[in-house]
């Protein structure tokens, strides 16, 4: 087991203070485990997609981004069995109303049963003849189980009847299946390909928390890889380490990291395969970042059902006529960056003094550079010849409070790699100095030089 030096609220309450998260509409008291991300962490997220998009989609040759609406036609989710079928059991304590997943709850007080199998009704049975106990107050005193939608519904157009009932989507993942012909078609795209999207999901959680890492309004980011029906594991395995290789690519330590393989009684009826990497959390242990599944052709197929579109592609090579296979990378948006925060977090002893600092990757800090000038009476020059010079091709933050060594350290808590000082001697020399976050050292940098000496910077 890795160890983690931080507790987990020390890290969130540094995240929250300097502005990454904040509880969402906090000034009416907040609204359950929802977040807003503030400046920090929505540059974060914009750089963390960037990366993403750059990884999967602009280094690989057959990879379509596209971005579709987040209100589908209804049918999309009969189709999928989201209607009848995306539900948690959910149980109450009778003593003190603390809810609960009932398959989590028997689960952690029975790991040797193979809760995944069990119907609601033996589930019931079990917590009453088991004397399952609630883990706030002890007691054994349960509602029975009720199966909750976790669909979130909402209505389109005036009236609030059942003809307009339409679901805010619970994953973008169907938006790729039903736009896989327009793709195909105008994109003439031939197998295997993949398409992607990056968009926003929902789900009326019930026990959403552990800060961003279960929400019920979260961003995911998920490919569909359309294949030829007997190469999809060979595939699967591909796409096992290019996801690999991508949050390590991001800077997750190796060792924080690994690939949980789902056990045959934990697969989908229709999945051949799937794999979590997951990552471990300080205090929360392993959670999963993101899956990967083989789904053969089942959400097409079920598509063509409902739709009665013809969704079979014609190999040109071999003139036969299928449905593809689909491989599914599925990463969570939010937990990635709920994991780099946590595994760059770190309090630094230097003597008398301790720093926190966030060793992020520097493609995805929430600023690339940040610039001082030394006193206010320089902020002009600073602003002229350093800031304008840079602001067209990095990200950077201009601050003018307190001394130097503050302004560092409030630099390194938020992860900026470097710092420039514009000094009294920068008006002669025309220079100015580099400071390193991690290692702490300082450069002198020729003003007329700095745009390539910070360009290669970024290219390692
Ligand atoms: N299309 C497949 C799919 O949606 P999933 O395992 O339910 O699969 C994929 O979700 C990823 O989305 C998860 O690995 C996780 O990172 C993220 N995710 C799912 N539910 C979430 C939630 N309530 N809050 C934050 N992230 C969530």
């Amino acid at each position: 087991m890795p160890e983690s030096k931080y507790k987990f609220e020390t890290i969130t309450n540094h995240l929250i203070t300097s502005g990454f998260m904040y509880p969402s509409s906090q000034i009416y008291g907040g609204i359950s485990n929802t977040w807003d991300y503030g400046p920090l962490g929505a540059n974060m997220k914009t750089h963390l997609k960037e990366v993403w998009r750059r990884h999967f989609v602009l280094e690989k040759m057959n990879i379509f981004l596209i971005d579709p609406a987040i209100i589908m036609n209804p049918k999309t989710w009969e189709a999928t069995g989201h209607v009848a079928n995306f539900s948690d059991p959910l149980i109450d304590c009778k003593y003190c109303h603390t809810r609960y997943r009932a398959d989590d709850l028997i689960k952690k007080q029975h790991p040797e049963l193979d809760v995944d199998n069990m119907t609601k009704d033996e589930m019931n049975k079990l917590v009453e003849e088991e004397k399952l106990s609630c883990p706030n107050c002890g007691k054994s005193t349960f509602t029975p189980i009720r199966q909750f939608q976790l669909m979130f519904k909402t209505s389109i157009g005036v009236t609030e009847d059942k003809a307009s009932l339409v679901y805010l989507r619970p994953e973008t993942a169907q938006g790729i299946f039903v736009n896989f012909k327009n793709v195909q078609r105008t994109q003439r795209a031939k197998l295997p390909f993949g398409i992607c999207d990056i968009g926003k999901a929902f789900r009326n959680e019930i026990t959403p928390g552990n800060f961003t890492f279960r929400t019920r309004e979260f961003e995911q980011m998920e490919i569909e890889f359309f294949t030829k029906p007997d190469q999809d594991l060979e595939y699967f395995n591909y796409w096992k380490k290019e996801c690999l290789d991508f949050v390590e690519r991001i800077g997750l330590r190796k060792d924080y990291l690994r690939y949980r393989d789902h056990e045959p009684n934990e697969l989908a009826f229709y999945s051949k395969a799937t794999t979590d990497i997951e990552y471990y959390f300080p205090s929360l242990g392993w959670g999963e970042l993101m899956g990967i599944a083989s789904r053969t052709n089942y959400d097409l197929s079920r598509h063509m059902e409902y739709s009665k579109e013809d969704l079979t592609y014609l190999d040109p090579e071999t003139n036969q006529r299928y449905i593809p296979h689909v491989i599914e990378p599925s990463f969570g948006l939010d937990r990635l960056l709920l994991a780099l925060l946590c595994d760059s977090y770190d309090e630094e002893n230097l003597g008398n003094d301790t720093r926190i600092v966030m060793h992020l990757n520097k493609h995805l800090a929430p600023y690339q550079i940040a610039i001082f000038p030394l006193s206010n009476k320089l902020a002009n020059q600073a602003q002229e010849e350093v800031y304008k010079l840079l602001c067209k091709n990095f990200e950077l933050i201009f601050d003018t409070t307190g001394s130097i060594g503050k302004r560092y350290r409030r630099q390194d808590a938020i992860g900026t790699p470097y710092c420039i000082t514009y000094d009294f001697d920068s008006v002669n020399d025309n220079s100015v100095t580099i400071r390193e976050r991690d290692s702490m050292q300082q450069t002198r940098v020729k003003i007329s030089e700095l745009k390539d000496y910070l360009t290669k910077l970024f290219e390692e």
